[in-house]
């Protein structure tokens, strides 16, 4: 049977060298049954000549928003509202970054905009600017919006590097293609359950802070930043984009999270206050350091006395500072007690202005700094959720899901 017996396939295809596959992919869908029209932007004219798709399709290739002729024959809304499916393949980081920020700049991104049909793309790109946060949150952008992404595969890249972003094989596009005709509702049901926290900007503090005392020398703590890091992976498995605000650790950062690397409190301060302005959960894991020294020695200091006396001034504290703003984020704290903790904790929620804040004992060995496991209670105004001993990576992903209930029912309230 053809499953696309009767469907109208508009093929987008930008310059990419995977631009070079879609003949065979256009014979490959018409094997299918589906009616093929090919749109190409000036970019893929450079990779395949318009000439070759129409022989394969047995269509005129559009590739124009502004050719008279071509729009007699078939105008750029008749043909957004032609297509029952559209396919950009292959889809590159240009045209994507395009399509997320909503241009209708030439006749693919103008159909795009224009039609009410199921859009897929297919990515094809350098496996470096597949990874690029520009290129993932333009992605989060789209799928948040209904879009399906297909791929991208890994492997060998023409340009020599090997890793995700090269376009799926022509027979995975079809079989892709034909999915989305036969399992559309269970598509849509996936999709939903998939990405939660699509769309979401989390910004998140982790790790230590250094305060300098001189060239070579600072006072900071244990913490291993491992929490924070594993709340970033949380939240992008789901969806979010995540930016990670990171003083010294030795972690790998979470694929698809952006990190920050900074040193002082007072850097973690300038960074959180000013990307926080975007956010829409704010998560301050990091422990900073409550003091700096108030003046940082420009030479290392010589042990010529036999006592010394280091002055210190308070930080701020940036996680009350991010509170305190007028468009301020779902904002989460973190509390490590050593005794009486509902009752520290829940003087900090208050008095720094949160929404929510976790609190661990730190007295208890085995959990909470530099351990892998770790076990919260954590508080909001009027609830308290009890989330037991079990590795961070679980723990971070019961409290991201915590958080989201809490800041899904703020923005009902
Ligand atoms: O007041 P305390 O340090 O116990 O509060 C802990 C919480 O406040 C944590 O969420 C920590 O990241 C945050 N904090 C901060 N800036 C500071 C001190 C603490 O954001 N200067």
């Amino acid at each position: 049977m053809q499953i696309l017996q009767g469907k109208k396939i508009l093929l987008g295809i930008s310059g990419g060298i995977a631009a070079y596959k879609t003949p065979e992919l256009v014979r490959r869908l018409k094997d299918q049954g589906a009616d093929v029209r090919v749109v190409m932007t000036e970019g893929a004219k450079a990779f395949i000549t318009p000439l070759t798709l129409q022989a394969v399709s047995a269509n005129a290739v559009s590739d124009s928003l502004l050719d008279t002729q071509a729009e007699l024959a078939m105008g750029h809304i008749e043909l957004a509202k032609w297509a029952d499916f559209i396919l950009i393949a292959p889809a590159t980081a240009d045209i994507i970054a395009k399509i997320a920020a909503g241009m209708a700049s030439d006749l693919l991104t103008t159909l795009c905009l224009a039609t009410a049909a199921p859009i897929a793309i297919a990515p094809a790109m350098n496996q470096q600017m597949w990874h690029n946060r520009a290129t993932q949150n333009n992605i989060n952008t789209l799928t948040s919006w209904g879009y399906t992404v297909f791929g991208p595969g890994a492997g060998e890249q023409a340009c020599g590097d090997v890793g995700l972003g090269r376009m799926l094989e022509v027979d995975e596009l079809v079989t892709l293609t034909c999915q989305e005709f036969t399992q559309p509702i269970q598509k849509t049901q996936e999709k939903e359950q998939a990405k939660p926290l699509a769309g979401q900007q989390w910004l998140i503090t982790a790790g230590p802070t250094r305060e300098a005392i001189d060239p070579v020398r600072y006072i900071s703590n244990h913490s291993s930043g491992k929490m924070g890091f594993a709340i970033a992976t949380a939240a992008q498995e789901l969806g979010a984009n995540v930016t990670i605000i990171s003083g010294p650790v030795n972690l790998t950062t979470p694929e698809f999270c952006q990190k920050i690397a900074v040193n002082s409190a007072i850097e973690m301060h300038q960074q959180a206050t000013t990307l926080a302005e975007n956010a829409d959960i704010f998560v301050a894991c990091a422990a900073v350091a409550d003091y700096r020294l108030d003046t940082i020695a420009n030479e290392k200091i010589k042990k010529s006395h036999d006592t010394m006396r280091l002055n210190l001034i308070k930080n701020p504290d940036i996680v009350a500072d991010v509170a305190a703003m007028t468009n301020k984020p779902f904002t989460v704290g973190f509390a490590a007690e050593t005794q009486d903790v509902e009752h520290y904790a829940r003087g900090k929620l208050a008095r720094k202005n949160l929404d929510m804040i976790a609190a661990n004992n730190v007295a208890t060995s085995g959990q909470g700094f530099n351990s892998d496991d770790n076990a919260l209670t954590v508080y909001t105004a009027n609830d308290e959720k009890v989330l037991p001993l079990t590795n961070k990576a679980e723990l971070a992903k019961q409290l991201v899901q915590f958080i989201q209930d809490n800041y899904q029912n703020s923005l009902k309230s």
